[in-house]
């Protein structure tokens, strides 16, 4: 949930450092700090932070921030340094209390971070790597960190159960929480295992304990890192859902679509993969059942089959959930925006999303390729209509929504489309906006409307009938009704997209940035 970038070589450290934070902001964006022998730390945006940066030297290790222990503020912010050791970390230390406790050190910060740095300062040997291999076993959680020693010329690194990645150049090698951090200065890079440590210089890379590795070449495009003409990545990875059909229905399902058609399959997922759950089980009919990853632990039985779906691969609920799944015996088939993930790695079969890098933290064209993927599962390859589906709910006017209650509606498979977009409305908005079946509406919610609500109402081919008696149901009870109207043939397809840019609409309008939504992260690696 926190970004990480730390680079060793020869370019300006000011030019990597703004890169490098800008494109890991979407992890986290509530702090932000860089350590280049100095530490320079503070509350508030990547942008206003950078405004006040002159000269950064390498090597040079910096975050951003997605506060869990401790509260927003300077001293929680990272990099934290503690005698000669400063280190940004991503991830949860469960014991830090109790190792704070045997340290004779006074605590500056109320993070869980402070105390690795302590743990390496007090345990700081002329050879570091013995200090990690001595430290790292005491930490009971997830990490992925960049550490800087004093009077020592490389960058440490560590990595368990949060994603950490080496980009390796010529004469300069980075390391990062993400690819986008460093591709345009390399596109080589070393996705880090779990438990696996080392360090960078300028001219070498040493992984303890592996030995003749390879990096993996990036060959996808990486403009798509950059927003061009559009004011948010948001707005523009809507746009380029046009663009995005062919190449998601061009993967090759023919392996999974058996195993569907012929095993029950529990399907995990969180936040809008979760709703792609939904979607898949009521368009195909198959024998899936999909679980809110982090609730799978409690109720899952004897499973055979799971299949995960996550665009980053790394959120940590999917992940633990698969893992316990796997421990059952359970086969895992996996679908995912990147197929070098922590996910992909435990899985059977992995499905790439085939998305493009998606930068907005609410999820878009992500969510709708997963959408493309379960009608590739059913053999429904029809590229046209899907994109002039797509083309409609691009240029469909927007409503306007402006009542204190907000609810979104729909029957059979328009209450996935009734989940995805309250999700995306009050995430982006922060005005609380809740979905509901239609039909349920009698059962409890509906003693809440009255004038002062707007409902918005997906009103697809799929139980329209009976979803329209709910809806003079509402209008009876005085609500503001907004029918969501497109032509039958994928009228899922459009909706979607009209959903991503109603939330956008509100968001912009009412002064919120929807790259970045507060108190939320892209991939979310912490539970
Ligand atoms: C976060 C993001 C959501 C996303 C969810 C699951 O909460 O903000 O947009 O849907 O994680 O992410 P995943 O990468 O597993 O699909």
């Amino acid at each position: 949930m926190c970004g990480i970038i730390g680079y060793i070589g020869d370019r300006d450290g000011l030019e990597i450092l703004k890169y490098g934070l800008k494109a890991v902001e979407y992890r986290g964006y509530d702090s932000v700090g860089y350590y280049d022998g100095r530490l320079v730390k503070d509350v508030g945006k990547v942008d206003d932070f950078l405004k006040k940066v002159k000269d950064v030297k390498v090597p040079f290790i910096a975050h951003t921030r997605w506060a869990t222990h401790g509260k927003v503020s300077a001293e929680n912010a990272h990099p934290h340094k503690v005698g000669k050791i400063a280190l940004v970390h991503n991830g949860t230390i469960e014991n830090y209390k109790a190792l704070k406790e045997k340290l004779p050190y006074e605590w500056k910060s109320e993070t869980d971070t402070e105390v690795i740095a302590a743990l390496l300062d007090y345990y700081n040997e002329e050879d570091f790597l013995k200090t990690l291999e001595k430290v790292l076993p005491m930490l009971k959680g997830t990490y992925a960190l960049a550490i800087i020693r004093e009077g020592d010329p490389r960058i440490y690194f560590a990595k368990k159960d949060t994603p950490l990645l080496l980009g390796i150049g010529e004469g300069e090698n980075f390391v990062a929480s993400d690819l986008v951090a460093f591709l345009p200065y390399t596109n080589r890079y070393i996705r880090l295992e779990d438990g696996e440590y080392g360090y960078i210089e300028r001219d070498k890379y040493v992984i303890k304990g592996r030995e003749n590795i390879r990096p993996q070449t990036f060959e996808g495009d990486i403009k798509a890192a950059f927003k061009g003409e559009f004011p948010t990545f948001m707005l523009k990875e809507i746009h380029e859902q046009l663009d995005i059909v062919p190449q998601v229905l061009s993967v090759d399902v023919s392996e999974v679509r058996e195993i569907f058609q012929t095993q029950e399959i529990d399907i995990i997922a969180a936040g809008t993969s979760y709703h792609a759950a939904w979607y898949l089980r009521y368009l195909t009919g198959f024998n899936v059942h999909p679980y809110v990853a982090s609730e799978y632990p409690y109720l899952m039985r004897e499973p055979k089959w799971v299949f995960a779906i996550s665009q980053s691969g790394e959120t940590i609920d999917t992940i633990k959930a698969v893992k316990q799944a796997k421990q059952k015996g359970a086969k895992v088939i996996s679908l995912t925006n990147y197929v070098s993930s922590t996910l992909a790695a435990l899985s059977d079969y992995v499905v790439p999303l085939n998305a493009g890098i998606e930068i907005g933290v609410a999820a878009t064209k992500t969510f709708l390729a997963q959408l493309l993927f379960a009608h590739n599962l059913i053999g429904d390859k029809d590229i046209k209509g899907m994109k002039e589906a797509v083309r409609r709910g691009l240029e469909a006017p927007l409503f306007e929504l402006t009542k204190p209650k907000i609810f979104f509606l729909g029957r059979g498979i328009n209450y996935v489309l009734a989940m995805e977009g309250a999700l995306k409305f009050k995430e982006l908005t922060y005005v609380p906006a809740e979905a509901f079946p239609a039909g349920e509406m009698k059962h409890g919610p509906l003693s809440l409307f009255d004038k002062d609500t707007d409902v918005v109402f997906f009103l697809g081919p799929q139980g329209r009938e009976l979803a329209k008696v709910n809806m003079e149901e509402v209008r009876a009870r005085g609500a503001n009704v907004h029918e969501v109207i497109f032509p039958d043939k994928y009228y899922e397809l459009s909706a979607t997209v009209f959903l991503q840019r109603l939330a956008h609409e509100h968001a912009v309008r009412w002064g919120k940035d929807p790259d970045k939504p507060r108190h939320l992260a892209k991939s979310v690696t912490v539970e």
